[in-house]
């Protein structure tokens, strides 16, 4: 913590601490021979300094470490010593506002077989920002279109892992959203259920009750998901996690994504279609109000 008689003279910066060593974003090299550079054998959080204070650290921070255990990384940080690093970069970064990029990977060396590979692992984290959509598309709403990539099925790949490599179909589902006009693309799943969007998870509305897909539908479990769930009983909401088709979002009341990069943001159309009258709603608006009073509530450092 800075005190703020010294914050007339700060230095704000971007950084990025890697392996130990913390310097300017263009410091940091990888290995060439990175398994993830290499695979896509990594694992990525995305977390936001709101406030001077990170926000949502130790839920991140499970995430990522479950993925770690799943994966099975001869993982060399503690999650308290990493804690500790992240919180020690924010300090010398000293931003009131950004985006924390954390990457793991499994090590260094070519070759699929990590047990010939040396399984100490490249850790980053990365101070930066990140702006996911326009400012104007938070007072508007965004437009969404269904893809045609869909989420990887848990018997390839669980969804609950934030793995690097799995974010291509990603990619190629934002790229056509794009290419549509679209701010964001819709995934289905393998059944045909809504899954989530290209960095966000999805939320419906109708007759007042607040719904969204349940972890198996293929979705990342988004810590930003949790948080408005909770926000949304404590506001006397009725939540429910289930399945989902196309036929709920077209036919809602109103629809709003989550992320940590997305934060709360209205989903106004689908497929040119209006949902709603087409314009964020109450319900929404009352969520994304919410939301930012609970981004006061981070870990300080
Ligand atoms: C595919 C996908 N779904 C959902 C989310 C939202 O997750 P969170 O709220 O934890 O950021 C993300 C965030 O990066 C994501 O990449």
């Amino acid at each position: 913590m800075i005190h703020a008689k010294w914050r007339h003279n700060r230095i704000v910066q971007k950084l990025v601490w890697f392996n130990g060593t913390v310097g300017p974003l263009e410091t940091a090299t990888i290995p060439a021979a990175d398994h993830c550079h290499l695979y896509g054998d990594g694992l990525f959080e995305g977390i936001r300094i709101y406030h001077h204070k990170v926000f949502k650290l130790d839920e991140h921070l499970d995430r990522l470490y479950h993925g770690i255990k799943y994966l099975n990384f001869q993982m060399s940080i503690s999650q308290p010593e990493l804690r500790a690093i992240i919180l020690d970069t924010c300090t010398k970064s000293d931003m009131d506002a950004g985006y924390i990029r954390l990457n793991v990977t499994r090590g260094t060396g070519l070759g699929l077989d990590p047990s010939k590979i040396d399984t100490n692992p490249n850790v980053m984290v990365m101070i930066n920002t990140l702006a996911l959509y326009p400012p104007e598309a938070y007072e508007s709403g965004l437009d969404v279109v269904t893809t045609s990539f869909k989420t990887i099925p848990a018997d390839a790949l669980d969804p609950r892992l934030k793995c690097i490599g799995k974010y291509a179909a990603n990619i190629l589902a934002k790229q056509e959203a794009n290419s549509r006009g679209a701010g964001e693309g819709l995934m289905l799943n393998h059944q045909g259920n809504v899954a989530e969007c290209t960095g966000d998870n999805i939320f419906v509305i109708q007759g007042g009750v607040i719904r969204t897909p349940d972890p198996s539908s293929g979705i990342l479990k988004g810590v930003t998901r949790d948080a408005v769930i909770a926000l949304a009983r404590k506001a006397g909401y009725t939540v429910e996690e289930c399945k989902l088709t196309p036929f709920d979002l077209y036919a809602a009341d109103e629809c709003f994504l989550t992320g940590t990069a997305a934060e709360v943001i209205a989903m106004v159309t689908l497929d040119g279609r209006p949902i709603g009258d087409g314009k964020p709603g109450k319900v929404t608006n009352q969520l994304i109000e919410l939301y930012r009073e609970e981004t006061k509530n981070g870990v300080p450092f």
